[in-house]
């Protein structure tokens, strides 16, 4: 059959899975709403510059409508040359309203414009819902840092006992990672928002086109400024790619500390049955399998934007189908990263800590350098301090015993220096309070990263 769309000069009819290959309505069809919504500004802003009459306008604005209901009800009949959303919706508006009328729509128009403004629409309103996703886990980490502030637990380096830290301190170190990329959201959601509508197919629009009144309309918060990088350009699919993959790199690391701290040697976690799963085999079984998937789905990120790179790259100036490439690997992203928001923050609402195991698995060890900050504050140099307190934890072991079992005489046996105060460098509270310079894990250091957090939340 001939293509209505572009079958003049064309004889033969295309390779059957040629059409399969070429189609991308089975996916863009999800841009229907905004397919439409573009169409219905473009002609206004024909009308406004007297390439249409008004009645035209209005028959075209009332076929998009029955068009947009047939989508939604799921009654549009597809046809076999509908190769992508744009044709689709054009074809069936002639038949709705004639050929007459609607074959003036595409007037100055190109499918090069209206793919990437119908990508940049859709892509605006679900990277503003993903923002709100990731609102609610900085809140949820929020939330339970104030409510569990006083629990204790390891903190590690190297996957080594390091220094004791509030739990809310290992909370907010990822709410913090996460609240940078509420930054960059915010920053890329506004370079997405940008109108590429009346840059044609990549010379721009012969016919006095109002772009500023087609942005208004569509909400776009500015104007893409260059026609042929308006239609080259698929930047802000990169972004949002980039974006969402370290988004997806941090949600990864917080899922792997928590298969950690939920196995049992751990125990310091323990996920709702609504997060994990058993074995078919193993009855005792309880297995994190929505954080191994988060950590899982991370690798899928970036393998959408490694792929679109390498579709890009090396493309000449300006439109290319290769383009078209970039159509699923975002919508995939998109839902990726959307569930895995609102999967991470379900795991985190509902899992249960256990503050006991937490602070059994404290060891004297890690004080340490409470030992050489101590001597510090006697006026000792801290390296010097350092291989005291080294001295101290070789002798422990040596003896066979934990660090806080030595006698005042065998640790003054090592330096004088000790008094008989040096018991308080073993209390596990006050090493976490000494901690008390912004940033740290104090009580009142930890409450002010809570607050700049919400601060960041309401902003
Ligand atoms: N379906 C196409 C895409 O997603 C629309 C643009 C087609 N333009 C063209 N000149 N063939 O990229």
């Amino acid at each position: 059959a001939e293509n209505m769309l572009w079958g003049g000069r064309f004889t033969q009819g295309l390779d059957p899975l040629m059409v399969k290959y070429n189609n991308s309505l089975p996916f863009d069809r999800l841009f229907y709403a905004q397919d439409i919504a573009g169409s219905i500004a473009f002609a206004r802003a024909n009308l406004n510059g007297g390439i249409l009459t008004k009645e035209e306008f209005a028959k075209i604005e009332q076929g998009f409508a029955q068009i947009k209901e047939e989508w939604r009800t799921d009654s549009f009949v597809i046809q076999e040359n509908d190769e992508d959303i744009h044709t689709a919706n054009e074809r069936r508006l002639s038949e709705i309203i004639g050929k007459e009328i609607g074959g003036k729509l595409h007037t100055g128009r190109s499918r090069n414009e209206q793919v990437a403004t119908d990508m940049r629409l859709w892509l605006r309103e679900e990277l503003k819902q993903i923002e709100v996703w990731l609102q609610d886990l900085i809140k949820v980490s929020v939330g339970r840092a104030e409510a569990e502030l006083d629990v204790l637990m390891p903190g590690y380096t190297h996957l080594q006992k390091a220094q004791p830290v509030r739990w809310s301190h290992w909370l907010l170190s990822h709410a913090t990672a996460f609240s940078f990329e509420l930054e960059r959201l915010r920053e890329v959601i506004k370079r997405v928002n940008r109108s590429p509508l009346g840059c044609g197919a990549l010379a721009g629009n012969p016919f006095k086109i109002d772009r500023e009144a087609m942005a208004k309309e569509l909400g776009f918060e500015g104007l893409l400024y260059n026609s042929m990088n308006a239609v080259a350009d698929r930047d802000f699919v990169f972004e949002t790619l980039q974006w969402g993959s370290s988004l997806m790199l941090k949600i990864s690391r917080w899922a792997e500390d928590l298969i950690i701290y939920s196995c049992l040697e751990f125990g310091f976690v323990r996920l709702s049955d609504a997060y994990s799963t058993g074995s078919s085999l193993m009855p005792q079984k309880k297995n994190a399998d929505s954080l191994e998937l988060l950590r899982g789905k991370s690798g899928r990120a970036f393998g959408h934007m490694a792929g679109l790179y390498c579709t890009i790259k090396g493309l000449p100036t300006t439109y290319n189908k290769d383009l078209q490439e970039s159509v699923e690997p975002l919508i995939d992203h998109i839902r990726t990263v959307g569930d895995s928001l609102q999967i991470a923050t379900g795991v985190l609402s509902t899992l249960t800590i256990n503050a006991d195991k937490m602070f059994a698995a404290l060891a004297p060890e890690m004080l340490a350098t409470e030992f050489a900050d101590y001597l510090v504050r006697k006026g000792v140099p801290f390296r010097e301090g350092h291989h005291i307190s080294g001295r101290v934890v070789a002798l422990a072991e040596d003896k066979g015993v934990p660090m806080d079992k030595l006698s005042l005489e065998q640790l003054k046996g090592i330096d004088s220096r000790f008094g008989d105060d040096v018991i308080t460098c073993l209390d596990y509270e006050r090493a976490v309070e000494l901690k008390d310079a912004s940033g740290g894990t104090s009580k009142s250091a930890v409450k002010e990263q809570i607050e700049i957090l919400k601060k960041q939340l309401g902003a």
